[in-house]
């Protein structure tokens, strides 16, 4: 038997975002998000779900805390609503909701009562409609509407709530929203897509800053999702190129401009060469990248799946992708030459393929050319897979792939921490089955089993599991 311990003050959480879980979307003041119109669309989600109820935990917050509390979860990290909020993302004292805001309030003294640390995302995807009918991300516009949203979460909140991440995964908000159209609002534009990158870095900068200001010593951060990208052909130059295609338009055009204050020069000649760049450039004004680039304390780190890239479409045909009904594009710009092959590894029930060695190779490298030097630290911010559970006879869901996804991982993790990646914390994608995006309430995430006919919660065996292993700072195996 291995022991893995963690090091002293590791931070043990859970996550979920507002959409995913709330429910209660056509109540108290909140209107429509980019998601309510997007889930209308026919095939836009497997088997037509929307959010309109999700786990309900808009009404059932306290039952849900108390659940983490026995779960022994030291942190919540939860999204804040921009659609109950700012229900029409308008601006000044008027366009404030304050019943969207008071849920909110509740949810935080219900977590600190029960010695939960809040864990506060600005924006995890759910745009109020209204701004998006005025051009969403790809308005310049947007910028000040989201720093005016976040500043009014800050003055309801800050009092209680420390730590603050700007956004989560932009890419996705912007390339499977805008480009690829698998994600809300379902547009398909390549330059629609790098402009919404800009803008929401830009917002990020922007927001940075204003909290800063307001709040020195809270914990600052952004969330990005990173994959692992490895040659199908590791001798071959094609596969060679477009993974370094792949790795510049996942995760470093957003760590660049973070980090260095720059966009990646080869993806900029890259964009160039294709003619895909004017727009985007023009998007970029002076003091764009200064903004940016304002330092924060902490960068989450959302880990999934590795992927194999080659210049050659995958001779199997196989895909990792939600089976939307509905044409959708890639969400790459840069996208000929560019497939993803499915490697022999095991797999989640999503086709995604478990790789936790990827984890340990991401954080050392993410620590060697991002992070050395400074004094960011890394939360793992999601991390989970989905496998389709069934509940026994007795009642128990013996989620064990689950639970192993997230040993394997958490082990992944600490190899990473041994080799010095400041890696202080983890949440587990999720606390609870929700709402996965294109795929409704097709997969399962949760470590707590929701049936949403009755919204009883039981929690799995990765759960108690997790809860075990919370309290003894330590892994085994
Ligand atoms: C991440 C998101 O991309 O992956 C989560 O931040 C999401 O919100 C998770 O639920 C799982 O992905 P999906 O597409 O299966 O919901």
């Amino acid at each position: 038997m291995t022991v893995y311990r963690f090091p002293e003050n590791f931070l043990w959480g859970a996550a979920t975002a507002s959409y995913q879980v709330e429910g209660a979307a056509h109540i108290d003041g909140r209107k429509p998000s980019i998601w309510d119109t997007f889930s209308a669309i026919p095939g836009a989600v497997m088997n037509g779900d929307n959010g309109d109820i999700a786990c309900d935990q808009y009404h059932r917050y306290p039952e849900d805390v108390a659940l983490m509390r026995d779960l022994a979860i030291g942190a919540y990290r939860f999204s804040v609503s921009w659609a109950r909020v700012r229900p029409d993302g308008a601006s000044g004292p008027g366009g404030v909701n304050r019943s969207g805001l008071d849920y909110y309030s509740r949810l935080v003294d219900e977590l600190l009562s029960n010695d939960i640390e809040p864990w506060l995302t600005l924006y995890h995807w759910d745009l109020p409609q209204a701004l998006e009918d005025r051009g969403g991300w790809t308005n310049r516009d947007i910028v000040q509407r989201f720093v005016e949203f976040s500043l009014t979460v800050h003055d309801a909140l800050g009092d209680r709530v420390r730590s603050w991440t700007t956004l989560n995964e932009p890419w996705c908000s912007a390339f499977l929203g805008y480009t690829g159209g698998v994600h809300a609002p379902g547009r398909m534009d390549g330059t629609a897509g790098l402009v919404a990158a800009h803008h929401l870095l830009l917002g990020h900068g922007e927001v940075t800053r204003e909290l800063r200001r307001a709040a020195p010593d809270a914990n600052l951060g952004i969330t990005l999702n990173f994959t692992v990208a490895d040659p199908a052909d590791p001798s071959d130059p094609a596969d060679l190129n477009a993974t370094r295609l792949f790795d510049a338009q996942f995760n470093r055009l957003f760590l660049d401009p973070l980090f260095r204050g720059e966009y990646p020069a080869d993806l900029l000649a890259d964009l160039r060469t294709a003619g895909r760049h004017t727009e985007f450039e023009a998007a970029i004004k002076d003091g764009d990248l200064e903004t940016i680039s304002t330092p924060i304390d902490s960068l989450g780190v959302n880990y999934y799946h590795g992927e194999l890239v080659s210049a050659r479409p995958d001779p199997n045909g196989i895909s990792n992708e939600a089976p939307v009904e509905r044409p959708v594009k890639s969400p790459f710009v840069l996208n000929e030459d560019l497939h993803v092959h499915m490697r022999d590894l095991p797999r989640t029930d999503q086709n995604w393929e478990i790789q936790p060695e990827g984890l340990t190779r991401l954080l050392t490298r993410l620590h060697r050319e991002y992070l050395a030097g400074s004094s960011v630290l890394m939360y793992i911010t999601e991390n989970g897979a989905a496998f389709d559970d069934v509940m026994a006879a007795d009642g128990r869901v013996n989620d064990t792939k689950r639970l192993e996804f997230i040993r394997s991982h958490l082990i992944a993790t600490h190899a990473a921490i041994e080799q010095g990646a400041p890696v202080v914390g983890y949440f587990a994608w999720s606390l609870l089955d929700n709402f996965e995006w294109a795929w409704g309430y097709a997969k399962r995430f949760g470590i707590v089993y929701v049936d949403f006919d009755t919204q009883v919660r039981t929690v799995k065996a990765s759960g108690r599991w997790y809860a075990e292993t919370s309290a003894a700072n330590a892994v085994t195996s």
